[in-house]
């Protein structure tokens, strides 16, 4: 496993995007553990929301090793730009796509898309701190630090392939409980890939799938 090399990121891009961090580190440990079991599923499309640095997109499409057509969504113009500039620093090619969650995407990537990848704005804030387009967008979830989440969830059934995963990260105070109810009521089966107590967060990555692989 090789972590992809962010060396052309500079601490002033820092202050206008994510700077990747312990929960973008634990989706990369997650994503590598399941790596064959993704591989198994030979995916075409990946997309990821909210793709920040453009870290976990680079991983997985390197780790895969397999062309895929990886698209990555952002609200923050600096964090598109940036994820084209990570991809090519390692030589994947990365479509970034400025947008809310998935404007505009959502009728030609429907049930195409074999991997979902989200690392959400999961902090419990103030709800007048969502909806900016900076740096606060990379953390600011609102009440239960699920106000974006529960803007996603709606959309997942209708985004993946029959045998498309859904990879999310979340802390406790966001009730991954209450996201599996959820999704199962649209017949997903979810898995805790990994956890891990990061200062005051206790992390975990979900996988949420069609077919029961448990
Ligand atoms: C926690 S950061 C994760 C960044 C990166 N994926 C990582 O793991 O290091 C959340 C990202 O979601 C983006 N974001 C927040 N709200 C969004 C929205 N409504 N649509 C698209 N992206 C959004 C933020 O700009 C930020 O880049």
């Amino acid at each position: 496993m090789s972590t992809p090399d962010i060396s052309h990121i500079k601490s002033s891009d820092y202050q206008l995007i994510y700077e990747p961090a312990e929960d973008s580190f634990l989706f990369l440990d997650a994503l590598l553990q399941d790596i064959n079991f993704i591989r198994n599923l030979r995916p075409v499309t990946c997309l990821e929301i909210g793709s920040g640095s453009g870290i976990v997109s680079t991983f997985l499409a390197k780790e895969l090793g397999c062309p895929v057509l990886s698209i990555c969504t952002d609200i923050n113009p600096h964090a598109t730009e940036v994820t084209k500039k990570t991809g090519l620093q390692n030589g994947i090619s990365l479509e970034p796509v400025l947008t809310d969650l998935v404007n505009g995407l959502g009728e030609r990537l429907k049930s195409n898309v074999d991997v979902l990848l989200f690392n959400p704005p999961y902090v419990v804030t103030p709800s007048e701190e969502v909806g900016s387009h900076g740096i606060e967008a990379s953390w600011a979830g609102g009440k239960c630090g699920r106000e974006v989440i529960d803007r996603v969830l709606p959309l997942v059934p209708n985004l993946l392939s029959k045998i498309g995963v859904f990879y999310m990260v979340v802390i406790k105070e966001n009730r991954p409980d209450e996201i599996c109810s959820i999704l199962m009521k649209s017949g997903f089966t979810m898995v805790t890939v990994l956890s891990r107590r990061s200062g005051p967060e206790f992390l975990s990555i979900l996988r949420f799938t069609r077919v029961d692989y448990r």
